[in-house]
């Protein structure tokens, strides 16, 4: 319940690892909540009025870029969609979102996974070869229910919420997380991708693939898009036992 005035207790990490000789540790500040108040808003006012060296990352603060994710008290999440009322004791911890490379405090490298993920599932329509290429020709109808079920998974923001909330992912370093299932769930449920079942197991039938997944759900309970993670990750593996 928002009090407006009241006193906010962060407790943040912070840590430059370009920075020689600089520690981890976590620093308290303190912010006089003001009505609709968003973690963004109030980062932003810690870094205006209190700390300039303070590194986070927003860039739409609505919930669409996914440049905002960070642990809040201990849970992944958006910043920019979490309101500071939410916490009721006022007190809160922010933390960057592990198995990322950290860039500073709160701000991690989700673009140097998320490039990589893309590559791994060669992220893109597999269409028929240049030689069988007639450009007149008009594109296949798509069946709705499949155009819906495509572009359900289309709302990923690509945040990282799922890969930190994995603990799969800390034992597996390759371990390719729920966003990574999705994309490839994303072009194995298109007609228009003409890779066979053979060519999706070479990418995820193994144990950093989806054999791997232990259904520990974290990724599903923190998807700040509420995508349908652990009945995607069951259908391709089951599709994928298949194969062999
Ligand atoms: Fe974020 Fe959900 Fe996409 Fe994972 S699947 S990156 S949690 S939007
Ligand atoms: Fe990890 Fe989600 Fe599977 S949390 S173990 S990818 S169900
Ligand atoms: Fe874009 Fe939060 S700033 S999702």
């Amino acid at each position: 319940m928002s009090q407006e005035g009241r006193i906010l207790k962060f407790e943040i990490f912070r840590y430059n690892p370009q920075k020689k000789g600089d520690e981890p540790r976590m620093v308290p500040y303190e912010v006089t909540e003001t009505p609709g108040m968003t973690l963004f808003i109030a980062l932003n006012e810690i870094r205006e009025q209190q700390d300039a060296s303070l590194q986070f990352d927003f860039v739409c603060r609505a919930g669409s870029c996914g440049s905002c994710g960070m642990v809040i008290n201990g849970k992944p999440d958006l910043a920019c969609r979490t309101l500071t009322s939410k916490f009721e004791d006022g007190q809160i911890t922010l933390l960057p979102l592990p198995g990322f490379e950290l860039i500073g405090d709160l701000s991690v490298n989700t673009g140097k996974f998320m490039q990589a993920m893309s590559e791994r599932v060669e992220s893109w329509i597999h269409d028929i070869g240049t030689d069988d290429m007639n450009f007149n020709k008009l594109e296949e109808r798509m069946d709705p229910d499949i155009m819906d079920e495509v572009y359900e998974l289309e709302r990923c923001i690509e945040c990282g919420c799922c890969v930190s909330a994995c603990a799969t992912k800390r034992m597996r370093p390759n371990f390719l997380s729920a966003v990574g299932f999705m994309r490839l769930a994303r072009f194995y449920l298109d007609p228009r991708d003409k890779r066979t079942d053979e060519e999706f197991y070479e990418i995820i039938g193994d144990d950093d693939g989806v054999f791997g997944c232990m259904t520990l759900l974290g990724c599903e309970d923190h998807c700040p898009k509420n995508l349908p993670l652990q009945t995607q990750i069951a259908f391709l593996r089951r599709r994928m036992v298949m194969v062999k």
